[in-house]
Protein backbone atom coordinates (compact mmCIF):
# COMPACT_ATOMS: atom_id res chain seq x y z
CA UNK A 1 0.00 0.00 0.00
CA UNK A 2 1.30 3.58 -1.00
CA UNK A 3 1.41 6.62 1.84
CA UNK A 4 -0.44 9.39 0.96
CA UNK A 5 2.69 11.27 0.48
CA UNK A 6 3.71 8.94 -2.25
CA UNK A 7 0.01 9.39 -4.04
CA UNK A 8 1.10 13.45 -3.27
CA UNK A 9 4.05 12.65 -5.48
CA UNK A 10 2.29 10.33 -8.16
CA UNK A 11 0.47 13.34 -8.86
CA UNK A 12 2.40 16.07 -8.81
CA UNK A 13 4.66 13.96 -11.39
CA UNK A 14 1.48 13.54 -13.19
CA UNK A 15 0.58 16.76 -13.37
CA UNK A 16 4.21 18.26 -14.56
CA UNK A 17 3.74 15.77 -17.78
CA UNK A 18 0.29 17.05 -17.75
CA UNK A 19 1.41 20.59 -17.96
CA UNK A 20 3.75 19.88 -21.28
CA UNK A 21 0.53 18.35 -22.94
CA UNK A 22 -1.31 22.09 -21.74
CA UNK A 23 0.58 24.47 -21.04
CA UNK A 24 -2.75 26.77 -20.52
CA UNK A 25 -3.81 24.75 -17.19
CA UNK A 26 -0.04 26.23 -15.46
CA UNK A 27 -1.24 29.54 -16.85
CA UNK A 28 -5.22 29.47 -15.19
CA UNK A 29 -3.42 27.81 -12.18
CA UNK A 30 -1.12 30.62 -11.88
CA UNK A 31 -4.26 33.31 -12.40
CA UNK A 32 -6.15 31.67 -9.12
CA UNK A 33 -2.96 31.98 -7.42
CA UNK A 34 -2.38 35.25 -7.81
CA UNK A 35 -6.27 35.74 -7.08
CA UNK A 36 -5.27 34.22 -3.80
CA UNK A 37 -6.74 30.50 -4.43
CA UNK A 38 -5.33 27.58 -3.52
CA UNK A 39 -5.91 25.26 -5.76
CA UNK A 40 -7.47 21.43 -4.75
CA UNK A 41 -8.07 18.45 -7.17
CA UNK A 42 -11.71 17.24 -7.55
CA UNK A 43 -10.51 14.62 -10.03
CA UNK A 44 -7.73 13.06 -12.81
CA UNK A 45 -9.13 11.39 -16.12
CA UNK A 46 -7.39 8.35 -17.70
CA UNK A 47 -8.24 6.95 -21.20
CA UNK A 48 -7.68 3.76 -22.15
CA UNK A 49 -8.86 0.68 -24.49
CA UNK A 50 -10.52 -2.21 -22.92
CA UNK A 51 -8.12 -4.43 -24.35
CA UNK A 52 -7.13 -7.08 -21.93
CA UNK A 53 -3.60 -5.73 -21.63
CA UNK A 54 -4.74 -2.49 -20.93
CA UNK A 55 -8.35 -2.14 -19.59
CA UNK A 56 -10.08 -0.66 -16.60
CA UNK A 57 -9.18 -3.79 -14.37
CA UNK A 58 -5.78 -3.38 -15.34
CA UNK A 59 -5.96 0.17 -13.89
CA UNK A 60 -8.05 -0.66 -10.84
CA UNK A 61 -5.19 -3.26 -9.41
CA UNK A 62 -2.74 -0.46 -9.24
CA UNK A 63 -4.92 1.85 -8.77
CA UNK A 64 -6.05 0.27 -5.58
CA UNK A 65 -2.78 -0.22 -4.16
CA UNK A 66 -2.46 3.38 -3.91
CA UNK A 67 -5.95 2.89 -1.45
CA UNK A 68 -8.83 4.31 -3.74
CA UNK A 69 -12.01 2.09 -3.95
CA UNK A 70 -14.08 1.43 -6.82
CA UNK A 71 -17.66 3.45 -6.83
CA UNK A 72 -19.78 3.89 -9.57
CA UNK A 73 -19.83 2.79 -13.37
CA UNK A 74 -21.03 4.77 -16.36
CA UNK A 75 -21.67 3.61 -19.56
CA UNK A 76 -21.44 6.11 -22.62
CA UNK A 77 -23.42 4.40 -25.40
CA UNK A 78 -22.97 6.76 -28.56
CA UNK A 79 -19.37 7.41 -27.58
CA UNK A 80 -18.56 3.48 -26.80
CA UNK A 81 -17.03 4.42 -23.51
CA UNK A 82 -17.62 2.53 -20.25
CA UNK A 83 -16.67 4.07 -16.92
CA UNK A 84 -15.46 3.76 -13.38
CA UNK A 85 -14.53 6.06 -10.62
CA UNK A 86 -12.24 5.48 -7.61
CA UNK A 87 -12.13 7.16 -4.28
CA UNK A 88 -9.80 7.54 -1.42
CA UNK A 89 -11.07 8.07 2.12
CA UNK A 90 -8.94 10.98 2.29
CA UNK A 91 -11.56 13.08 0.56
CA UNK A 92 -9.08 15.89 -0.35
CA UNK A 93 -6.90 13.43 -2.68
CA UNK A 94 -9.08 13.66 -5.88
CA UNK A 95 -11.03 10.60 -7.65
CA UNK A 96 -9.74 9.11 -10.36
CA UNK A 97 -11.74 8.78 -13.16
CA UNK A 98 -10.73 5.71 -15.66
CA UNK A 99 -12.58 5.07 -19.04
CA UNK A 100 -12.32 2.60 -21.60
CA UNK A 101 -13.33 2.48 -25.28
CA UNK A 102 -15.44 -0.60 -26.06
CA UNK A 103 -13.21 -1.85 -29.12
CA UNK A 104 -15.28 -4.51 -30.10
CA UNK A 105 -18.28 -2.29 -30.81
CA UNK A 106 -15.95 -0.37 -32.83
CA UNK A 107 -15.31 -0.53 -37.01
CA UNK A 108 -12.75 -3.33 -38.22
CA UNK A 109 -10.29 -0.65 -38.72
CA UNK A 110 -10.30 0.59 -34.86
CA UNK A 111 -10.29 -3.53 -33.91
CA UNK A 112 -7.34 -4.03 -35.75
CA UNK A 113 -5.65 -0.92 -34.55
CA UNK A 114 -5.95 -1.57 -31.46
CA UNK A 115 -4.60 -5.01 -31.53
CA UNK A 116 -1.52 -3.91 -33.33
CA UNK A 117 -1.11 -0.86 -30.68
CA UNK A 118 -1.61 -3.78 -28.10
CA UNK A 119 1.57 -5.81 -29.04
CA UNK A 120 3.52 -2.83 -27.60
CA UNK A 121 1.66 -3.07 -24.05
CA UNK A 122 3.75 -5.81 -21.93
CA UNK A 123 2.46 -6.32 -18.48
CA UNK A 124 6.01 -5.73 -17.52
CA UNK A 125 5.15 -1.51 -19.29
CA UNK A 126 1.82 -1.96 -17.12
CA UNK A 127 3.51 -2.97 -13.80
CA UNK A 128 4.32 0.45 -12.26
CA UNK A 129 1.63 2.97 -11.26
CA UNK A 130 3.94 5.31 -13.37
CA UNK A 131 2.92 4.05 -16.97
CA UNK A 132 -0.18 6.43 -16.40
CA UNK A 133 1.66 9.00 -17.06
CA UNK A 134 4.12 7.01 -19.89
CA UNK A 135 2.97 8.36 -22.63
CA UNK A 136 2.41 5.56 -25.86
CA UNK A 137 4.62 2.66 -25.87
CA UNK A 138 3.40 2.04 -29.68
CA UNK A 139 4.16 3.49 -33.26
CA UNK A 140 1.89 5.45 -34.62
CA UNK A 141 0.88 6.84 -38.40
CA UNK A 142 -0.73 10.07 -38.78
CA UNK A 143 -2.82 8.67 -41.76
CA UNK A 144 -4.12 6.32 -39.19
CA UNK A 145 -4.56 8.99 -36.77
CA UNK A 146 -6.35 10.71 -39.00
CA UNK A 147 -8.70 7.71 -40.01
CA UNK A 148 -9.79 6.59 -36.58
CA UNK A 149 -10.59 10.28 -35.91
CA UNK A 150 -13.43 10.23 -38.17
CA UNK A 151 -14.87 7.80 -36.25
CA UNK A 152 -14.07 7.98 -32.88
CA UNK A 153 -12.28 11.43 -31.69
CA UNK A 154 -11.20 9.30 -28.25
CA UNK A 155 -9.74 6.17 -30.16
CA UNK A 156 -7.67 9.31 -31.97
CA UNK A 157 -6.68 10.75 -28.87
CA UNK A 158 -5.61 7.70 -27.30
CA UNK A 159 -3.71 5.82 -29.97
CA UNK A 160 -2.06 9.50 -30.86
CA UNK A 161 -1.20 10.39 -27.25
CA UNK A 162 -0.91 7.50 -25.15
CA UNK A 163 -1.65 6.65 -21.34
CA UNK A 164 -1.88 10.11 -19.82
CA UNK A 165 -3.66 12.09 -17.52
CA UNK A 166 -5.96 13.93 -20.17
CA UNK A 167 -7.42 16.36 -17.19
CA UNK A 168 -7.34 17.60 -13.80
CA UNK A 169 -10.15 19.04 -12.21
CA UNK A 170 -10.26 22.47 -10.34
CA UNK A 171 -12.94 21.72 -7.25
CA UNK A 172 -14.37 25.28 -7.75
CA UNK A 173 -16.04 24.57 -3.99
CA UNK A 174 -12.94 24.36 -2.10
CA UNK A 175 -11.79 28.01 -3.45
CA UNK A 176 -12.36 31.50 -1.36
CA UNK A 177 -13.23 34.40 -4.17
CA UNK A 178 -14.20 32.29 -7.39
CA UNK A 179 -16.38 29.24 -5.40
CA UNK A 180 -18.99 30.10 -8.41
CA UNK A 181 -18.64 28.40 -11.55
CA UNK A 182 -20.00 31.56 -12.93
CA UNK A 183 -17.06 33.55 -11.49
CA UNK A 184 -14.41 31.11 -12.88
CA UNK A 185 -16.22 30.63 -16.54
CA UNK A 186 -16.09 34.68 -16.68
CA UNK A 187 -12.57 34.70 -15.66
CA UNK A 188 -11.36 32.29 -17.56
CA UNK A 189 -13.20 33.87 -21.27
CA UNK A 190 -11.75 38.03 -19.71
CA UNK A 191 -8.42 36.24 -20.20
CA UNK A 192 -9.16 34.74 -23.58
CA UNK A 193 -9.31 30.65 -22.73
CA UNK A 194 -11.58 28.92 -24.63
CA UNK A 195 -14.42 26.95 -23.75
CA UNK A 196 -15.75 23.93 -24.16
CA UNK A 197 -19.47 25.09 -25.59
CA UNK A 198 -20.98 21.79 -25.82
CA UNK A 199 -24.04 21.27 -24.13
CA UNK A 200 -23.80 24.94 -23.20
CA UNK A 201 -20.83 26.41 -21.28
CA UNK A 202 -21.95 24.96 -18.05
CA UNK A 203 -22.72 21.35 -18.08
CA UNK A 204 -25.12 20.13 -15.27
CA UNK A 205 -27.04 21.64 -12.82
CA UNK A 206 -27.50 22.42 -9.14
CA UNK A 207 -30.44 19.43 -8.74
CA UNK A 208 -27.77 17.07 -9.82
CA UNK A 209 -25.49 18.50 -7.35
CA UNK A 210 -22.46 19.08 -9.98
CA UNK A 211 -21.87 21.32 -12.31
CA UNK A 212 -18.72 21.21 -14.97
CA UNK A 213 -16.92 23.31 -17.35
CA UNK A 214 -13.80 22.89 -19.27
CA UNK A 215 -11.21 24.59 -21.49
CA UNK A 216 -10.84 23.08 -25.05
CA UNK A 217 -7.79 21.13 -25.51
CA UNK A 218 -4.76 23.63 -27.14
CA UNK A 219 -2.79 21.88 -30.20
CA UNK A 220 0.50 20.47 -29.44
CA UNK A 221 3.10 19.08 -31.67
CA UNK A 222 3.09 15.19 -31.62
CA UNK A 223 5.80 12.84 -33.25
CA UNK A 224 4.02 10.03 -35.92
CA UNK A 225 5.75 7.82 -38.16
CA UNK A 226 5.45 10.08 -40.92
CA UNK A 227 6.89 13.83 -38.71
CA UNK A 228 5.22 16.13 -36.58
CA UNK A 229 1.56 17.34 -36.35
CA UNK A 230 -0.27 19.49 -34.17
CA UNK A 231 -3.37 17.41 -32.43
CA UNK A 232 -5.23 18.45 -29.76
CA UNK A 233 -3.20 17.90 -26.07
CA UNK A 234 -5.28 18.32 -22.99
CA UNK A 235 -8.03 20.31 -21.04
CA UNK A 236 -8.40 21.70 -17.95
CA UNK A 237 -11.49 20.94 -15.61
CA UNK A 238 -14.08 23.28 -13.14
CA UNK A 239 -16.24 21.17 -11.10
CA UNK A 240 -18.78 22.50 -8.67
CA UNK A 241 -20.07 20.27 -6.52
CA UNK A 242 -23.14 20.20 -4.40
CA UNK A 243 -24.52 19.08 -1.18
CA UNK A 244 -26.54 16.06 -1.17
CA UNK A 245 -30.61 16.42 1.07
CA UNK A 246 -28.61 14.04 3.40
CA UNK A 247 -25.78 16.78 4.08
CA UNK A 248 -22.75 15.36 2.09
CA UNK A 249 -20.76 16.87 -0.92
CA UNK A 250 -22.13 15.03 -3.75
CA UNK A 251 -19.19 12.59 -5.23
CA UNK A 252 -20.27 11.47 -7.85
CA UNK A 253 -20.26 12.48 -11.69
CA UNK A 254 -23.28 12.59 -14.29
CA UNK A 255 -23.02 10.88 -17.35
CA UNK A 256 -25.09 13.41 -19.42
CA UNK A 257 -22.65 15.88 -18.55
CA UNK A 258 -19.10 13.90 -18.62
CA UNK A 259 -20.54 12.74 -22.20
CA UNK A 260 -20.29 16.50 -23.51
CA UNK A 261 -17.15 17.26 -21.66
CA UNK A 262 -15.12 14.31 -23.90
CA UNK A 263 -15.62 16.49 -26.75
CA UNK A 264 -13.20 19.07 -24.68
CA UNK A 265 -10.63 17.19 -26.65
CA UNK A 266 -12.04 17.44 -30.52
CA UNK A 267 -10.57 19.25 -33.17
CA UNK A 268 -11.49 22.91 -33.88
NI1 LIG B 1 -13.62 15.23 -15.65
Amino acid sequence: MYSEIEINNWLKKMWLDYCKMNPQSQAIEELLVKKGEIIINDHIALRTFNHPSMNIKVFQKLIEKLGYKEKEHYEFVEKKLHAVHFEHSNEILPKIFVSELLVEKCSGLIQETVTNLAQSVTPEFTSNIDFMMKGRPWEMSYQVYEKIAKESEYASWLSAHGFRPNHFTVAIHFLKTFNDIRKINSLLQENNFKLNQSGGVIKGSISEFLEQSSTMAGEIPVQFNEGVYNIPGCYYEFAQRYKMPNGKLFHGFVAKSADKIFESTNKN
